[in-house]
C-alpha cells in the first residue's frame, strides 16, 4: 500500500499528490509513468511520475479529474492509501546532447507531464524555453516551478485573462517566425494540440517530440490496448514511448481509438455519484 504524503489543490479540477513510494523512486526517471489502482475493485490507470525525491522515498503525480477513477483518487487525503502504484513504465524521456535551444509546449494538465521534462533538460544545461497554455486564469498551474526550470516562459490563456492571449501553437509561430531557432520542440497535451504543434514545427523542419495517452491496461506491452501508428509501424505507447516522433504519429487514429469508450466512461462516472 502507499500512502499519501502531500495533497494539493492546484486548480478546481487538478490535484497533486506526494506518494510514498521508495522503489519507485529510486528508478524513476523523467518521462516514465505509473499506473494505480485506487482499490481492489479499480481499474489501471496510468500517470506521469511529475517529480520524485529519492533521499525521501517519494513521488508526485498531478493528475486532472477526468472521470471516475481519478474523482475517486481525488477524494483520498492525506495519510490515506492507494491500493497499488506500478512503476516506473516507459521509456524515459531521450535527451538529445547536441541540442542547444529546446522548446518545451505544454496544454492544460499536459504541463504536469512536461515540467519534469523541461526540469531535466534545464537541469542538464540545455537552454529550455517553455510555452504553457491553459484555457483561463484559473486554471493555471506550476508557473513558479517552470520558471524555475526554463530560460523563458510564456504562459497563455485562450481567453487573455492570464499571459498571453491565445493558443500556444500561434506562440510558438511567433518565437520561430521572430528568428528563434530551436532544435527540437516538445509538445504535451490533449491530441488536437499536439497534432498541430507538429503540423507548426514541419513547415520550419523542426524535430518534434510528443508524449502520447492512448488508453492503457496492463502498461507491460501484453494487451494492445496501447497501440498507436507511428511512421506506418504499430507501437505499444506504454513499453515503445509514450515519447514519439510526432511527425510520424497517425494522431487521427490515436483520437479515435480514445474515443472509443467515451460513452461508458460517462455513464460509468455518472453511476458512481462522484
Ligand atoms: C502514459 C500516460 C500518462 C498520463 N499522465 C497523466 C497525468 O500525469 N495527469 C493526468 O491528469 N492524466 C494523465 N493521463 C491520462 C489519465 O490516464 C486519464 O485521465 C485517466 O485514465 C482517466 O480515468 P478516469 O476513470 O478518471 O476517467 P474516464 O472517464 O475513464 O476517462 C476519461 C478519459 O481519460 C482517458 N482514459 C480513460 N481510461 C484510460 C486508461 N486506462 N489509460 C489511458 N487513458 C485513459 C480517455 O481518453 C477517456 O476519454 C495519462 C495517460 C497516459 C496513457
Ligand atoms: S497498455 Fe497493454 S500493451 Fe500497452
Amino acid at each position: 500500500m502507499f500512502t499519501i504524503i502531500k495533497k494539493r489543490e492546484l486548480n478546481p479540477s487538478v490535484i497533486l499528490m506526494e506518494i510514498n513510494a521508495p522503489f519507485i523512486a529510486q528508478k524513476a526517471l523523467a518521462g516514465q509513468f505509473i499506473i494505480f489502482r485506487v482499490n481492489e475493485k479499480g481499474e489501471r490507470v496510468p500517470l506521469t511520475i511529475a517529480d520524485y525525491d529519492r533521499n525521501a522515498g517519494t513521488i508526485t503525480i498531478i493528475f486532472q479529474i477526468a472521470g471516475k477513477s481519478t474523482a475517486l483518487l481525488a477524494t483520498l487525503n492525506e495519510g490515506d492509501y492507494i491500493l497499488d502504484v506500478a512503476g516506473p513504465l516507459g521509456l524515459p524521456t531521450h535527451v538529445d546532447e547536441n541540442a542547444k535551444r529546446v522548446c518545451v509546449v505544454g496544454g492544460g494538465v499536459g504541463c504536469a507531464i512536461a515540467y519534469p521534462q523541461a526540469k531535466q533538460l534545464f537541469n542538464n544545461g540545455i537552454c529550455t524555453d517553455v510555452i504553457a497554455g491553459f484555457r483561463n486564469k484559473d486554471m493555471v498551474i506550476l508557473e513558479n516551478e517552470f520558471k524555475s526550470a526554463c530560460n523563458e516562459l510564456i504562459l497563455c490563456t485562450d481567453d487573455g485573462s492570464y499571459g498571453k492571449k491565445g493558443f500556444v501553437t500561434n506562440a510558438l509561430r511567433e518565437l520561430i517566425e521572430n528568428g528563434r531557432h530551436y532544435d527540437e520542440v516538445i509538445a504535451i497535451g490533449p491530441v488536437p494540440m499536439m497534432k498541430f504543434i507538429c503540423d507548426v514545427t514541419k513547415e520550419f523542419n523542426i524535430k518534434t517530440i510528443v508524449s502520447l495517452n492512448p488508453i492503457m491496461i496492463d502498461g507491460t506491452g501484453m494487451c494492445g490496448g496501447c497501440r498507436v501508428t507511428v511512421g506506418g509501424q504499430t507501437k505499444y505507447a506504454c513499453v515503445d514511448g509514450p515519447d514519439f516522433d510526432g511527425h510520424l504519429v497517425d494522431f487521427n487514429e490515436l483520437m479515435s481509438r480514445n474515443s472509443t469508450y467515451r460513452e461508458a466512461e460517462h455513464e460509468c462516472r455518472l453511476r458512481s455519484g462522484l
